[in-house]
C-alpha cells in the first residue's frame, strides 16, 4: 500500500477571529494519500487546535451537566493554553494571560464535588469566561461558543 504525505500551502477560506465574515488566510494543508484514498487536512495553530478541542469537550460536558452526572475529569491538556503557539497574527499578552488563568480556574470548578454553587451555574461560568476572553480579541467564534451555554 502506497502511503504518501505532502505538505502544501494553500489559500483557504476560513472563519477568522476578527469577524464572522470569511477571510482569505494562508493555511497549511496536509494531503495524505493512502492507496487511492486522499485526505485533505487543514492545520490550524497549536492554539486554534486546542480551542477546537476545548469546544468539542465542552459540547460533551454540557450533556453530562444537563443530565446531572459528570463522568469525566478536568482535561490536563487544557493547561496547554499557557504555552501553545498562536496563529501568526496573534500573540500572548497580559489580557490573554489574565483570562486564560480565570478560565482554567472556572473550568476546574465544574469538576469539584464539594461546592455550594449549582453544577450548571459553574459550567456556565466557565463558558462565559470563554466568551469574555473572546470579546477582547477574537470575536468571530462567539456565536458558536454561546451555543454551549445552558439556558
Ligand atoms: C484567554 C483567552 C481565551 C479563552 C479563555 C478561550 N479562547 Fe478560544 N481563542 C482565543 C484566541 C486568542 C484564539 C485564536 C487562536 C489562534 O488563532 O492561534 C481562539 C480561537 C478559538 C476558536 C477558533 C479555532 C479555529 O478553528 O481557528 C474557537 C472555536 C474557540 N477559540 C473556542 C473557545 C472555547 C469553546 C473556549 C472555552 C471552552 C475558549 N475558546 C476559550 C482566546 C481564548
Amino acid at each position: 500500500m502506497l502511503k504518501r504525505v505532502s505538505y502544501i500551502f494553500a489559500i483557504a477560506l476560513v472563519f477568522s477571529c476578527n469577524s464572522s465574515e470569511k477571510v482569505e488566510k494562508i493555511e497549511k494543508k496536509v494531503t495524505i494519500v493512502d492507496g487511492t484514498e486522499r485526505y485533505d487536512v487543514y492545520q490550524g495553530s497549536e492554539m486554534a487546535n486546542l480551542m477546537r478541542g476545548m469546544h468539542a469537550f465542552n459540547l460533551q460536558l454540557k450533556k453530562e451537566v444537563e443530565s446531572g452526572k459528570i463522568t469525566t475529569e478536568f482535561p490536563e491538556a487544557f493547561l496547554k493554553i499557557h504555552s501553545a503557539e498562536f496563529s501568526e497574527s496573534k500573540s500572548r499578552n497580559q489580557t490573554f494571560d489574565h483570562y486564560s488563568g480565570k478560565f482554567i480556574e472556572a473550568q476546574k470548578l465544574v469538576f469539584t464535588e464539594d461546592s455550594n454553587v449549582a453544577l450548571s451555574e459553574r459550567y456556565n461560568n466557565a463558558i462565559n469566561l470563554c466568551v469574555s476572553c473572546h470579546q477582547t480579541e477574537c470575536t468571530g467564534p462567539i456565536p458558536k461558543i454561546k451555543k454551549l451555554l445552558i439556558k
